[in-house]
């Protein structure tokens, strides 16, 4: 374990503490004034993504001390020992290898001693046979109906990622097939994804990392009796059944066929996953082909993370501005809009990235933290966000560092609708920078009563990606810039990024209470009152006291 100097005792903290007491007070209005040339300078790019941060409140000093922070948490080392597959999940004692899951055939990643990548290849090959005959009508459903639906069942970092890639990849989807998740154990999730559904032509994809989550198990089961019930015989299972998991003997005693499983390793994290096995659903809508760009995208991104200078390195760069908000602007937030309604799920999917990864309130020597660690993460796509809470960014008391996502060339053929959304997007970016200040009001007639209530004071900083258009590379690109964002902010508090330990004792506690819910005699109560309470009015309200 790592009990080192504290983080606030490091020489580049200090010295950024002395640094944001100079310019916190200077806006960007200042900061462009004073360098016409900033738009263009505080830029990088990298795998087919442009980050423009010109419109943050920071210097050339910022990020000279920024980068010497990273370095003196030992950016660099950590990076390349993640890359290199070593233990860095401390906590779990696992290496953390979502990076091999792309690496070219050929290459070579050892984990224990064992070669990784030849698994990994060997999986998506796996994946793209089956995807290939269900996509073509080769496999068929046991009473030989094509496959017409595919239901994702998973939760957490087993839908997250499939709904989003699913529903930002869709353009390129099999039109012809529904693709449908379901994650929550609201009975309403699995009743509506099955509406209108024929049995015989519907593949469930049983995707959990540990085959034993609770919600996941429980619509898994309630999937097979769907299908058994209707199709009136046990074998069914087989031709529409597949699972992707670790777990093979939880599998195996659930009675689907390992044959018909796609592995993956304990080294995935679940978060980290949607480009493993995970993604067969995102396979099967997309193709082989389309899902290999993306895996192509996300070596791209892996590759400028591992190898450029942390001054033009676009994952470390935006890790270290959350820093820089977090710790000494005190933001608490921070929004992510992607301008592609095809986007609509990634804030989501952000989230669990995000907050699973860095809500943790110790650091890697077990001593608790004195200083803020992950902030919350949300977001909607642009435009409709405009219309919502915008207000409260532009003219609110919070400072909200936005992320704001958007594409060069649409998906659609109606570019004129593109044109709209883009240049929405700039002028957002604009607008929460620069503001409008009482004399520009004035000058443009703004009645004096109503003046203050229209100032904008701006000074609100966002980061503008911008790519080319939202191809399945690109996408991978784009996911992976913020898992290795997430990593550097991970570096910076000493954390560990790759455990989630606080998601147990709500599991725990819910186990005991399912019992005291459903059974048929009133249960001797052991909670505190107000729990008491709540289990004694559902149970009354259900009819069972
Ligand atoms: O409860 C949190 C979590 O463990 C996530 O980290 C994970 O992505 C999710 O549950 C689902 O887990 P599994 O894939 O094992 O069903």
């Amino acid at each position: 374990m790592n009990d080192g100097p504290r983080l606030t005792e490091t020489q580049a903290w200090q010295a950024l503490k002395a640094h944001y007491e100079e310019i916190s007070g200077t806006s960007l209005r200042q900061l462009f004034a004073e360098d016409p040339t900033r738009g263009e300078r505080f830029c990088a790019e990298g795998a087919g993504i442009f980050l423009d941060y010109s419109k943050n409140r920071i210097t050339a000093k910022t990020l000279i001390l920024l980068v010497q922070l990273a370095r003196e948490c030992g950016l660099e080392a950590r990076r390349d020992a993640m890359f290199r597959g070593e233990k860095i999940n401390l906590t779990e004692n696992r290496a953390v290898l979502h990076t091999a899951l792309r690496v070219p055939r050929g290459a070579s990643i050892s984990v224990d001693g064992r070669d990784v990548v030849p698994d990994v290849h060997a999986v998506i090959d796996r994946m793209s046979d089956f995807a290939d005959r269900v996509r073509d009508g080769r496999w068929l459903g046991c009473t030989g109906k094509r496959i017409k639906n595919v239901i994702n069942i998973g939760i957490g970092g087993s839908y997250l990622g499939p709904e989003m890639a699913y529903l930002a990849l869709r353009p390129s989807s099999q039109r012809a097939m529904n693709f449908r998740f379901v994650s929550n154990v609201d009975g309403a999730d699995f009743t509506e994804a099955t509406q209108g559904l024929d049995p015989a032509e519907t593949l469930f994809v049983i995707s959990s990392k540990t085959f034993t989550t609770l919600e996941t198990m429980t619509n898994a089961r309630t999937a097979r009796k769907w299908l058994v019930d209707s199709l009136g015989r046990e074998e069914a299972v087989a031709s529409h059944f597949v699972a992707v998991s670790t777990n093979g003997e939880k599998v195996r005693e659930f009675g689907i066929d390992t044959a018909n499983m796609f592995g993956f390793w304990d080294w995935v994290g679940g978060r980290y996953s949607m480009d493993s096995a995970i993604g067969l659903s995102t396979m099967l809508a997309v193709g082989p082909e389309n899902f290999k760009e993306m895996l192509a995208g996300f070596h791209a991104m892996d590759e400028h993370f591992r190898t450029a200078p942390l001054e033009s390195n676009l994952p470390a760069i935006m890790g270290l501005l959350t820093v820089w908000y977090n710790n000494f602007f005190g933001a608490q937030t921070m929004g992510v809009m992607p301008y592609a309604s095809c986007l609509k799920r990634f804030p989501a999917y952000l989230q669990q990235l995000q907050m699973e990864s860095n809500g943790k309130h110790v650091d890697l020597g077990g001593r608790f933290v004195d200083y803020e660690t992950g902030p919350i993460i949300w977001g909607e796509p642009g435009t409709d966000a405009q219309h919502s809470f915008y207000q409260l960014i532009h003219q609110g008391t919070k400072l909200i560092p936005c992320d704001l996502i958007g594409f060069c060339r649409p998906l659609s053929p109606l570019d004129h609708h593109h044109d709209l959304l883009m240049a929405n997007m700039f002028a957002q970016a604009e607008a929460l920078a620069f503001g409008k200040t009482a004399a520009e009001l004035t000058g443009e007639g703004s009645p004096d009563f109503q003046t203050p209530f229209r100032i904008c004071e701006g000074n609100r900083p966002t980061n503008v990606i911008l790519a080319e258009s939202l191809t399945p590379k690109t996408l991978g690109s784009l996911v992976a810039l913020y898992e290795h964002n997430v990593f550097t902010q991970g570096i910076v508090w000493n954390i560990d990024s790759f455990d989630q330990w606080g998601v147990e004792l709500g599991k725990v506690l819910a186990g005991r209470i399912i019992p005291e819910l459903s059974g048929a005699a009133a249960p001797q109560l052991g909670h505190d009152s107000s729990t008491n309470a709540l289990i004694r009015r559902y149970r009354r309200l259900k009819g069972r006291d």
